[in-house]
């Protein structure tokens, strides 16, 4: 059976490099029925959540409890996860069943930086560890020096970084059918 893999870019940018990433990862996933998904959510606001809950976050949360595995990469934004991010995850948190539990999840990050983003990974790891995800702990895949690491095409130049890659979704893989 294919399987399902859903993508989450942290960045809203046109330009994201970590969208990119996430596209790159699928790529290096090999055949599966993959969707890149949207968080431009509402800033979240429990006054909201009480009187209109937005139909997106649910839809979002579907899309995951039916996924065989998430891959979501993050930007770096002072040393964090992106607020665009963090919010969508307090979103999510709110909707029933919670859609992330026990759920393969793959974290990658790129980012200006020469640590690649490994701090907001490391945010990121850290505020999803409430909603019981199985996150992968390797390999661990950060792109520094974003702006150089991209073809125009949004293909990783360095081949070591698509290997590395390719290594992470094999263990993406290999935690679907632990399940
Ligand atoms: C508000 C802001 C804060 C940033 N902070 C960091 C940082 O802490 N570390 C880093 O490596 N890059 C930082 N950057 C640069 C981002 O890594 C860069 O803009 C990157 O391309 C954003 O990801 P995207 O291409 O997916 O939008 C920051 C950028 C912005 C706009």
């Amino acid at each position: 059976m294919t399987l399902k893999l859903i993508g989450i870019s942290g960045s809203l940018r046109a330009g994201s490099f970590n969208t990119m990433l996430v596209h790159e990862a699928a790529r290096c996933f090999g055949e599966c029925d993959f969707e890149m998904t949207n968080i431009r959510f509402p800033l979240f606001d429990e006054d909201l959540e009480a009187k209109n809950f937005p139909a997106e976050v649910t839809a979002l949360a579907e899309k995951i409890s039916q996924a065989d595995a998430v891959v979501i990469a993050t930007p770096e934004y002072n040393k964090n996860l992106s607020g665009s991010l963090k919010n969508a995850l307090d979103w999510l948190s709110r909707t029933k069943p919670q859609p992330w539990a026990r759920k393969p999840v793959a974290i990658l990050s790129a980012a200006a930086g020469s640590t690649g983003g490994v701090r907001a990974q490391y945010s990121l790891r850290h505020c999803m560890t409430t909603f019981n995800p199985r996150i992968l702990q390797a390999p661990e895949i950060m792109i520094a020096f974003a702006g150089k690491a991209f073809d125009e095409t949004g293909r990783l130049v360095d081949e070591k970084s698509v290997q590395y890659l390719t290594r992470q979704m094999d263990a993406l893989k290999a935690e679907i059918k632990r399940r």
